[in-house]
């Protein structure tokens, strides 16, 4: 086996800071580790060495197959469930000290050569699961020339980092969105309004057919990043959509008086919210829903497969929650949580929570 030092440069870069946008969406490594506990906390110097050397021995091998140039997609598919179970093995308190030392390791300049790890390391925007990172997994034209940018061992590498699980989730639930609106509209009929917190570029909209059919009386898209209200602004002129450049931090401190709506939901948001603040907003969300309408919420499951790669070479740390915890935050932010429904998605990657208010 070759020494786990030898594998490493001599500079260990650091992983960037976490973002905090309007201070309610931070999430830190700490509050990460709050979820996901160390197995035992005992011999930590140990455990650590141990996962080095156990860390060591997996990139190795991986080392050999990029070199080896065959079938990259696979490799990386095997990295990626490797960095899963090390993640698991060795808790949180370990796993955190090795992030930086995968993030240093020569592989990292491999891997973020693929278009979407990249992006979402070097975190041009200047936060964590920027709209634009979620168009690489969508496929979108918006990103075809960065995309277009990248060596044939990052195109190579792409091929599997975007049909991973996550990735895979992650489509099915912006068609999940499309439909609950499409279904919104169907129940409600002419006067449907919806509003979209964390709304990114919006992608749910462009498969629609009652915003295309003009069967919305408003969808408010409401996110803090002004270049992704600018992208709504642009491509849904003339359309019932209403960005509006807002954020969590508002919507608790009921800044926006934007009215009621027929559905809320919040996809690719409480993944970044500490409990309190998740619950802070269901509960303000509820208050913005006319009777009978229904407040959606999406999270990574802790059942989620790339976590280790996400943490590591893509420097993306997310919350991520259990069926009890969903439930958790439904419950506890409303006085009759009857017709709450929570499950997962068909990889259970993702799990949705939704909410009906009673007539
Ligand atoms: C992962 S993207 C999800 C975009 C979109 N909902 C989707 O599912 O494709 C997260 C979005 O949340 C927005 N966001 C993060 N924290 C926010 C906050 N505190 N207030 C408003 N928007 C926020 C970001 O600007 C970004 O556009």
């Amino acid at each position: 086996m070759q020494c786990f030092k030898s594998l490493f440069t001599d500079e260990v870069s650091v992983a960037q800071p976490l973002f905090s946008l309007d201070g309610q969406s931070l999430i830190t490594p700490q509050s990460v580790s709050n979820r996901f506990p160390s197995p035992n906390k005992d011999n930590e110097t140990e455990r650590l060495r141990i996962a080095e050397a156990e860390f060591a021995i997996v990139i190795n091998i991986a080392m050999q197959r990029f070199a080896a140039g065959k079938d990259l997609p696979d490799a990386v598919r095997w990295l990626i469930g490797q960095l899963h179970d090390i993640r698991h093995k060795y808790g949180a308190a370990v796993w955190q000290k090795l992030i930086p030392l995968i993030q240093a390791h020569p592989s990292a300049k491999i891997l973020q050569q693929c278009p979407f790890t990249r992006w979402s390391f070097e975190k041009p925007r200047g936060y964590s699961g920027d709209a634009s990172l979620i168009d690489f997994i969508y496929g979108h034209p918006a990103v075809a020339e960065e995309v277009a940018k990248s060596t044939l061992h990052g195109l190579n590498i792409f091929e599997y980092t975007i049909n991973a699980p996550g990735p895979v989730a992650v489509r099915e639930r912006r068609d999940t969105l499309t439909r609950y609106v499409d279904e919104t509209a169907a129940r409600t009929g002419s006067g449907t309004e919806i509003l979209a917190i964390a709304a990114g570029h919006l992608r749910e909209a462009e498969a629609s057919k009652a915003l295309a059919e003009g069967r919305l009386k408003r969808w408010v898209a409401l996110d803090q990043d002004p270049e992704s209200i600018g992208s709504i602004s642009r491509q849904f002129q003339g359309t019932s959509v209403e960005p509006i450049n807002g954020s969590v931090r508002g919507l608790l401190a009921r800044k926006h008086q934007i009215g009621t709506f027929d559905l809320i939901y919040a996809a690719g948001l409480y993944d970044y919210l500490t409990d309190k603040v998740a619950i802070r907003l269901t509960q303000i969300s509820m208050e913005m829903l006319k009777p009978g309408g229904v407040f959606l919420f999406a999270n990574f499951s802790d059942e989620m497969a790339d976590d280790g790669y996400m943490e590591s070479y893509m420097n993306w740390e997310l919350l991520q929650r259990s069926e009890a915890n969903m439930r958790h935050i439904a419950n506890s932010a409303t006085e009759n949580p009857v017709d709450n429904t929570v499950w997962f998605g068909a990889n259970r990657n993702i799990i949705y929570s939704a909410i009906r208010k009673l007539s």
